[in-house]
Order: structure tokens, then sequence, then C-alpha cells
């Protein structure tokens, strides 16, 4: 059948929708939506409709859809060597490293695929840490409303009992404390703790930033009794601030021990990383900890592409997302039901007094993707690439499906 004689989107989604429900796992909710092509900060679904893309793939498409020089990396690449494991050398990893550690302040790095396994690399990196010292020392203190991922590791850490439930007994040692609670923090971390972990910007508890002043007890604590501090920057990290990574804003710093980061790193293909300092590199030997995917050639070059227009990119993301969220903060001034506009950079939060589902469904049939997260709380991970332009266009999408919205009767 001719493209052209394909008149809605829902005449694909059927069939689409039918073939998943018959093959796949049932562990996903999609939305109602087919996509089939992006450029730049659009996408397009199955009968070409356009879509303002607020989501970049929960944060992975940070320079948007189609970026000419990604493109470029991934014919070149794919024709001289896709994989070659991590038995061998290759010329891309160390370069990359050396990149990361630069923009980091960190020492050594480690490549894997995706952010849970970071995280799984960054506990292993606490539990060995903590035994070289005493067997005793293997707690980890997290925060409730925190996500560091699915695997068994990452998912004993997430401070959100949905998550869990369905999964106990999770890994023994997890200790958690309510963000920025400073003297709750300073109740739990005591000897056995070998491990402090934070996400500088909690992405699915809400888009809540840490207070700096927590963060300076956390790093006091962990220096107090020997243990790492980890700053999960996977949802708020590399670029996504305007700056690097999202503790960077601090004036003046509080640096971790480790770093994790995934999503935006190369831009679609699976890689992410542990980045540590010499000091707690040392935890891990030789034998200790490896993957076979992480750090392949085409993904450490595109990383290192991404790296190189990030260096120019920082300033638009800063500026754009201020003028997102002042024209969001002008939203908010008109509709009470908007409780509050927060983030950093291009990592924005739009807390509702209900949920938000029916807000996500009627701007994406108006041409914005955005999405819902802590039930409550509307959520932009914009492209680093979006224009005024981009962000007028959703400002007046969102004001036309505010106008219309229904808050439920008490
Ligand atoms: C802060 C944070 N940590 C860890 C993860 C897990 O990453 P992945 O889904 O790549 O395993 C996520 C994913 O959303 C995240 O937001």
């Amino acid at each position: 059948m001719p493209a052209a004689t394909i008149p809605e989107a829902a005449n694909k989604l059927d069939p689409v929708v039918a073939l998943e429900k018959q093959y796949l796992l049932q562990n996903y909710a999609r939305y109602p939506l087919v996509l089939a092509r992006g450029k730049g900060c659009y996408l397009y679904d199955t009968a070409g409709k356009r879509y303002l893309d607020l989501m970049a793939g929960i944060g992975v498409n940070a320079l948007g859809h189609g970026h000419p020089r990604l493109m470029s990396v991934i014919r070149d690449q794919s024709r001289k060597m896709m994989h070659c494991s991590n038995l061998y050398y290759h010329e891309y990893q160390g370069r990359l490293a050396e990149r990361i550690a630069k923009a980091s302040g960190m020492d050594r790095v480690f490549f894997c695929n995706s952010g849970t396994e970071a995280m799984e690399g960054a506990l292993k990196m606490i539990r060995a840490h903590g035994r070289r010292m005493n067997p005793d020392k293997f707690e980890t203190v997290a925060l409730y409303d925190s996500f560091h991922g699915r695997t068994f590791g990452a998912l004993s850490i997430t401070g959100q009992e949905k998550y869990r439930r369905d999964f106990e007994p999770m890994l023994p040692g997890a200790r958690f404390v309510q963000r920025n609670d400073v003297t709750a923090l300073e109740q739990t971390v005591n000897e056995r703790t070998a491990g402090i972990v934070i996400e500088l910007v909690q992405g699915e508890g809400g888009i809540h930033p840490l207070t700096t002043q927590f963060l300076r007890k956390a790093r006091e604590l962990a220096d107090r009794y020997n243990a790492l501090l980890v700053f999960d920057e996977i949802q708020c990290g590399v670029g996504r601030p305007g700056t690097y990574f999202a503790y960077q804003l601090n004036d003046p710093m509080i640096m971790p021990d480790v770093v994790t980061a995934a999503k935006p790193l190369a831009c679609g293909i699976p890689l992410g990383f542990v980045a540590s300092s010499e000091s707690a590199s040392t935890a891990i030997a030789s034998g200790m900890h490896g993957t076979t995917f992480g750090g392949g050639p085409l993904a450490c070059r595109m990383a290192l592409e991404f790296f190189d227009v990030l260096d120019e990119l920082l300033p638009n993301i800063s500026q754009m997302g201020g003028y997102f969220r002042m024209r969001l903060t002008e939203l908010m001034k008109r509709y009470s039901f908007i409780k509050e506009v927060r983030g950093v950079g291009l990592m924005i939060g739009v807390e509702l007094e209900f949920p938000g589902k029916q807000i996500v469904l009627d701007a994406m049939e108006a041409g914005v993707l955005i999405n819902c997260t802590h039930e409550f709380v509307l959520r932009a991970l914009p492209p680093y690439i979006i224009t005024e332009q981009d962000i007028d266009r959703a400002v007046r999408v969102l004001d036309k499906v505010f106008k219309k919205a229904k808050p439920p009767q008490e």
C-alpha cells in the first residue's frame, strides 16, 4: 500500500500493538504512538505527524535526531570495526576516558552499557572498598524517592517501594534517608557505611535538586567514616545541567569519589561509565569486574564526537533551560493547579495538584512529547539543541492543554 494512502497513525497503531501484545513481555505501559523517524528536535509518527520531542528518549538524544556529525561517525566507524571486546585495545576508550576524567575531575573510568550497569559497577566498588577495611562495612546509604535502575544492586538502593516490592528480598545493607534531611543523614551514616549514593537532581522522584547543605554534609560524613560518596548523574548529568555534571553547579564544588553516567553519553548508542578518584579506583583490581559490550569503538567514538559538540553547547543549555523555566513560571501564574516549576538546565519539572497523565496525552495529541514522573510532575528532558522558538511552541501547546484541563473534583 503506498504510504500516502495511510490516513492516520491510528491505522498503523493497531497491528503494531497487536503484534507486541502477542509476543512481547507486557512490562511497558506505552503511550499510543508509533514513531517512525526524527530530525533535530522533532519526531514523526508512521502517518507523518510531527511532534516536538521534549523527552529525547528519556534524556538520551542529547543532540536530537539525525545529527550530521553523529551520522558521519556511525557511517565511518561501522565500516571499520563495530566491536572487538575488552580482550584487546582500540583507539577510542583511552581517549574518551581522558575526556571524561578532565570534564569530571575524576581519575579513572570504567565503561559499560547502561545506567543500571554503571550503578552495579559503583556498588561493587563500594562493597570492595568497605570489605578491604572490615567485612562488616558493607552498608550503602541512599535516598527515598531515588531511582538507580532495575538490576538487583541498583534496585536495592532505589528508595521507592513500588519498584522493589515484587522482587524482595533485596541485597542486604541498603539504608534510606529523606532527601535534604541533614539530621537523618548524620544519624544513618556510621562506621558500617561503605558508600553514600545520591542523585544530584532526583529524576524519577519528581525533579528535585538536592541542597548544597545536604551535599556538603554527605561529603563530610563520607570523609569521617571513610565511605565512598557516589553521585548518580545518569539522568541529570553530562551537560544537561548546563555544566558537565550537576555537582559542578555548587560553588565551591562538592566533589564525589565516584560519578556514574549513561543516558546522553553516546546519543542513542548504549554507553555508560563509572568514573572514580584514584583512591576509590584501587578497590577494583584486575579480574574483579568487566563487560563484553561496554566501551566498544562505535559507542566511544560517538561519545567523543558528542563531547566535542557539547563543549560549545553548554551555554545554550543554561540559557534555554532558564528561558523554558521562565516561560513555564509565567504559565504557573495563570493556572493555580501548577504548584511549582523546578529543575536545573534542561531538566525541568512542573508539579501539578493532580496526576499529569491526561495532560501528557493531550499534549501528545497536540504535537508535544513530555511525560509525567512521580505521578504529579510533568517532566521535560529536551535535546540540548532546543531553540527559543521550539520552547515558545511547547509553551503555546501546554497553555492550550492547561486551559482545557479539568482538575479532579474533591
Ligand atoms: C538517576 C538514574 N539512575 C539510573 C538509571 C538507570 O538507567 P538505565 O535505564 O539506563 O539502566 C536511571 C534511568 O532512568 C536514572 O534516571
